[in-house]
């Protein structure tokens, strides 16, 4: 089907800042809109957002978008393939500062919703025609720290992973009680409480321990077990707090070097029921990285972010020096659907697992979770269950395990 017409233009996302947004008119006259994401805790080698000058607007963005990429796509057959090849070659550079990694995102994943549009079929089945769908296990945000929470604590996520689940929906249930209950006992321990830029807990923690304790405790207390049926995952996003060569935690007031902050996450992943750690190591701390992944039992989801970034060549080194053994995919780290996708399948080939992860800065579109199910992500990542822009992704989620023929995954 052809393209008739193409606008980009500025929206906003669930911080209230510019974002861009794609709408892409067929001939047929059907019209298709998406929408990107943003983050706080960027990594330095992700693909690059256009923000203009005078402050956080992606107007600049926006007339690369109207100005140099739609006279290229108007008229043409809407198809991603065809699309994603012209990007590239309208900004080689490889992070998309030219045009904007914004303006190249929204483009690919506007093309890649009306291409599914014109066919009739949902994006997850213009990935995977045939055959059952595999539903991804939620993590899922209680508490919130780092740049998500005004660093109420140094590291920035405690979530939970509802590995006992056998279905998409009972997780949901499990995980929503647990943030629920968790809500309850935060009340008790300060009059007012923080709801976090992806709709966790900032609740002050001057102990990563205390932390994992107050999480262990909110599912118990709702009668589930703790590591058979619901288990931890930590983002630490541990860039945040590098720096000069020591990882530097003001809340609980230590300075470690990169040996000793290995044995110190190390340590924690031992005493709580942790099956999955994002980024314990800052982003080009490669060495701490595998001598980390040596120490560690080998059931342990050591999960790259800021270290891959959704980058084939990091990817690429990470698999060789066994930095890791998953990879969090954020589409607009990398900047066009297509290599996202190619990044995802060359961990997965890789024996990697794979997360399928949004930005704290969201908006309320629910591609994330077709391109998840689509592409066999085993996991995906959203933020807390509150805020219609989580929300959104979990409700999606939910609605492909009603009406679709679907598995759900089993990764641990
Ligand atoms: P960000 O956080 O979107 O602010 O980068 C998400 C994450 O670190 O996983
Ligand atoms: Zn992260």
């Amino acid at each position: 089907m052809i393209i008739d017409n193409l606008i980009g233009y500025q929206v906003l996302d669930s911080r209230g800042r510019p974002t861009v947004a794609v709408t892409i008119t067929l001939v047929d006259g059907q019209v298709h809109t998406a929408r990107v994401p943003s983050g706080a805790s960027t990594g330095a080698h992700e693909a690059k957002e256009l923000r203009d000058q005078d402050g956080l607007g992606v107007l600049q963005a926006c007339k690369n978008i109207n100005e140099v990429i739609a006279p290229k796509l108007i008229g043409a057959e809407c198809d991603l393939t065809h699309a994603d090849e012209i990007l590239k070659k309208l900004d080689p550079s490889s992070d998309h500062h030219v045009l904007g990694a914004n303006a190249t995102l929204a483009v690919s994943l506007a093309v890649t919703k009306a291409s599914a549009g014109a066919k009739g079929i949902s994006m997850a089945r213009l990935f995977q025609p045939k055959g059952p769908l595999l539903i991804p296990m939620p993590m899922v945000n209680i508490l919130s720290g780092g740049a998500h929470a005004n660093r109420t604590m140094d590291i920035q996520d405690i979530l939970v992973l509802p590995n006992g689940a056998s279905s998409f929906n009972e997780a949901i249930t499990w995980v929503r009680a647990i943030r629920e209950n968790a809500a309850k006992r935060g009340a008790k321990i300060g009059p007012a409480h923080l709801i976090a830029d992806e709709g966790g807990l900032g609740l002050a923690f001057t102990s990563i321990d205390a932390a994992c304790e107050f999480v262990t405790n909110s599912i118990e207390e709702v009668g589930l077990q703790v590591g058979s049926q619901v288990s931890l995952a930590l983002d630490i996003a541990s860039t945040q707090f590098f720096e000069n060569g020591k990882y530097s935690l003001p809340t609980i007031g230590r300075e470690f070097t990169s040996s000793q902050f290995v044995s110190f996450m190390a340590k924690l992943v031992n005493e709580h029921p942790i099956i999955s750690i994002e980024d314990p190591l800052a982003e080009d701390d490669w060495a701490a990285w595998a001598e980390f992944t040596s120490q560690v039992p080998d059931s342990l989801q050591i999960l790259g972010d800021d270290l891959f970034t959704t980058n084939h060549t990091r990817l690429d080194r990470g698999i060789a020096e066994s930095s890791a053994n998953a990879i969090l995919i954020k589409a607009n780290q990398n900047g066009l659907v297509t290599d996202t996708h190619h990044v995802l399948q060359t961990a997965q080939a890789a024996g990697f697992r794979t997360v399928v992860s949004a930005r704290s800065g969201e908006t309320e579109d629910s591609w994330l979770a077709d391109l998840a199910t689509g592409w066999r992500a085993e996991q995906i990542k959203v933020g807390s269950t509150h805020g219609a822009d989580r929300t959104a992704k979990w409700n999606r989620l939910l609605e492909l395990e009603a009406i679709e023929q679907t598995e759900f995954a089993k990764p641990f």
